[in-house]
């Protein structure tokens, strides 16, 4: 390991930002978390883990090579956790399925695949004999689908579990606060005050997810108008090997478990910071996972929760330096944060440690410049940063 090159602080101890923080110690840097809750306990906790850029139709050139990057580095990334925690978050790529029941669908899903291809990347569209000798649960009315052979899914419970203790193996230190500010001058970052006082650091990394537009002691133009997006998820009991791989339906997503359960995603609502399980959002995500396969309906449904995802006005996310030195963004994955941990820990290290940020420049809080807010939602979050 490298000499030390000084302290780096994380605030937000999600994947994204404890990705980061591993990806810096592991650099030989000397790096603090902070967080107000438990660490990889809300977002990285709430989501399903699927690792799917092409099933999410991201039509963003440069985010989709970011997220097509990303998903290439998982297996690295997550053997590099593994061997440093001794826990196995679980990594399945081995395809991810979307199932078509109209003709319609499939027409849309054949394009979708020569699109793919174009791209060299492989997938097969299936007809409905395969479709169900691939997947026998889903039910009658299935027509086929398209199997995209390099997506999957990670656990990423178990992912959070591994890179909290991936990180207390190099040193990284995690600790919670309930208020958390950061300090600078006119010119640069000098750290961040917490409960326990003021704690300096020659760089600062803004990984707050959903809650990055809270983060205070920074000018405006350093704020990213992050929104957050609320979704709702249950978990049936079905027997093991029930769900073979991650499945794509109309109206959700299916994703299973090593432990048997059967994950249901997710809607999308935006509900402000609010976190509740509502009886609709239940039966948004119920009806369609019993649509496309009846059989569903006589399991347990063991848990139901809810999370919030880091919206942007362009959904884009918000990754790199900030106007103000020292100061970093790491946030705005929206839906595919758990998907961007790899690259975005290599980007964010690479950008701090040689000032390397190129590669981040579509990315960059600048872009607002450029453009006027386009809706309510933006005026309402713009509003917000401006008054705090
Ligand atoms: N990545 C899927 C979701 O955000 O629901």
């Amino acid at each position: 390991m490298r000499e030390a090159n000084g302290d780096v602080i994380v605030v937000g101890a999600g994947l994204i930002g404890l990705s980061i923080a591993f990806e810096l110690a592991e650099r030989g840097a000397s790096v603090r978390v902070y967080d107000r809750g438990e660490p990889a306990r809300a977002a990285s906790w709430a989501g399903a883990g699927m690792l799917a850029p092409y099933t999410e139709r991201i039509t963003n050139e440069a985010l989709l090579a970011l997220c097509a990057s990303s998903l290439q580095q998982y297996p690295h990334f997550v053997e590099r956790i593994r061997e440093a925690s001794g826990i196995d978050p679980h990594l399945r790529l081995d395809g991810v399925f979307y199932a078509a029941f109209e003709n319609e669908g499939l027409s849309t899903l054949q394009r979708h695949a020569d699109q793919l291809r174009g791209r060299g990347i492989r997938c097969t569209m299936l007809d409905r004999a395969s479709a169900l000798a691939a997947e026998p649960w889903l039910g009658a009315a299935l027509v086929g689908g398209l199997f995209k052979n390099e997506e999957g899914y990670v656990d990423n419970r178990r992912l959070g579990r591994a890179l909290v203790a991936a990180c207390e193996a190099r040193k990284v230190r995690i600790e919670q606060s309930f208020s958390i500010e950061v300090e600078c001058d006119a010119r640069r970052v000098l750290g961040i005050r917490t409960d326990r006082g003021f704690n300096g650091a020659r760089a600062v990394v803004n990984a707050c997810g959903a809650w990055a537009a809270e983060l205070r002691g920074v000018p405006p133009s350093c704020v990213p108008p992050i929104e957050p997006v609320k979704g709702q998820m249950i978990a049936l009991n079905v027997p093991a090997g029930f769900v073979r791989r991650a499945t794509w339906v109309p109206g959700a997503y299916l994703v299973p478990r090593d432990d048997g359960r059967l994950l249901v995603g997710a809607t999308v609502e935006s509900a402000g910071f609010e976190q509740r399980v509502t009886a609709e959002g239940i039966h948004e995500l119920l009806h369609a996972a019993l649509a496309a396969a009846p059989s569903l309906a006589t399991f347990t449904m063991t848990e139901t929760w809810a999370g919030l995802r880091p919206g942007t006005p362009d959904g884009l996310p918000f990754l790199g330096p900030a106007p103000l030195d020292g100061f970093f963004l790491a946030t705005g994955h929206y839906r595919n944060g758990i998907l961007l941990a790899p690259a975005t820990a290599r980007s964010i290290a690479d950008a701090i440690e040689n000032g390397e940020s190129a590669a981040l420049a579509p990315f960059g809080i600048a872009r607002l410049a450029l453009r006027e807010p386009q809706d309510d939602t933006e005026r309402r979050v713009e509003e917000r940063i401006t008054r705090s």
